[in-house]
């Protein structure tokens, strides 16, 4: 305990000594016409983070901005480099998904050192190292940890067996969605003794290696019953492995997920999936509102929640032609 204290507090300040970084408080933003606004994307490989990138481009033309958007194509490396070089581009304000918890924290405090306020959204860092109201000026994103209590309680709900064999696919590692929603599930379903988890892997957030991952634990593990993906790709990527297997998603094995993307909604309608609990990548009227909030002086609270719906076969079917 005291060892990582004192490599925290080493790291704090080697940070700060290359950032420079002095004021308790994230730089303020004036009030303009028009702003230059920096959004540093992690990856373009999925329909979510599609979605959220045009969430943002939509919204440059309502909230006039001029928007220098990047995609760090997977890499935590280059996305630090975009964040460089928006900085170097003199953007007015930053907004960040940060691919994992701990290698972007420098980026943040580097961008507060040149006086442009980052707004973190959809994911977050690791808040030992970097703090909202101090770093950055606010968070805007759901309840991961609950998203993944909510699976699980439906699972409890509509598990009719009485033993659950749970592979779990974890989303990136080190990443905030993976890490909390692996603990909202995990502490949830343990209540539960009918359950147990025998394997819990990274597929990366992505759809095949979702599916390769879940041909490998399938060798070793053809008692499975339930899926819990950390993300809808993942799910459709085990779906695939399960049927190539001669499985069948949804009547042998319950698969459960997080996202409402179009084909879990799909899948959902045609009885292959039970759940997606929704994680909604439409931050860019929710961006403007609060960067607007911000620039007339007001002070953000340092988590602007998302609430999530989820999604059944009661619904699944109504919300398709909105899903992306
Ligand atoms: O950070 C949110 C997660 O990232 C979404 O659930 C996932 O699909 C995306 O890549």
């Amino acid at each position: 305990m005291k060892r990582r204290a004192i490599f925290s507090a080493a790291l704090a300040a080697a940070i700060a000594a290359t950032a420079g970084s002095a004021s308790a408080e994230p730089p303020p933003l004036k009030q303009k016409d028009r702003y230059k606004v920096g959004f540093a994307q992690m990856e373009s490989n999925n329909p979510w983070r599609i979605a959220e990138t045009k969430s943002f481009k939509d919204s440059a033309e309502s909230c006039n901005w001029d928007l220098i958007a990047t995609d760090a194509a997977g890499s935590a490396a280059k996305q630090v480099a975009d964040v460089d070089s928006m900085i170097a581009q003199g953007i007015d304000v930053l907004f960040l998904p940060p691919r994992e918890e701990k290698p972007l924290i420098p980026a943040v405090k580097k961008a507060k050192a040149a006086g442009i306020p980052t707004f973190l959204v959809d994911r977050s860092v690791d808040e030992s190292a970097a703090k909202a109201g101090e770093d950055y000026v606010s968070f805007l994103g759901s309840d991961f940890v609950d998203q993944g209590r909510r699976v699980a309680d439906w699972v409890i709900e509509n598990f009719k067996g009485d033993k659950g064999v749970i592979v779990e696919l974890e989303g990136t590692t080190g990443s905030s969605p993976a890490n909390d929603r692996k603990s909202g599930f995990d502490d949830r379903i343990a209540e539960d003794d009918r359950f147990r988890i025998v394997a819990s892997q990274s597929g990366d957030f992505s759809r095949d290696q979702g599916r390769q991952v879940m041909e490998t634990l399938l060798q070793a593990h053809p008692d499975v019953n339930i899926v819990y993906a950390h993300n809808d790709e993942m799910a459709i990527g085990a779906i695939q492995a399960l049927e190539l297997a001669g499985r069948k998603p949804g009547k042998d094995v319950m698969i459960v997920s997080i996202d409402g993307t179009r084909d879990a909604l799909q899948a959902i309608s045609d009885g292959k999936m039970g759940v997606t609990v929704e994680s909604s990548p439409f931050f860019g009227p929710l961006a403007c509102e609060v960067m607007e909030r911000y620039a007339s002086g007001e002070k953000i609270e340092p988590w602007v929640q998302v609430k999530d719906r989820v999604f059944t076969v009661e619904n699944a079917a109504d919300n398709i032609a909105d899903a992306y």
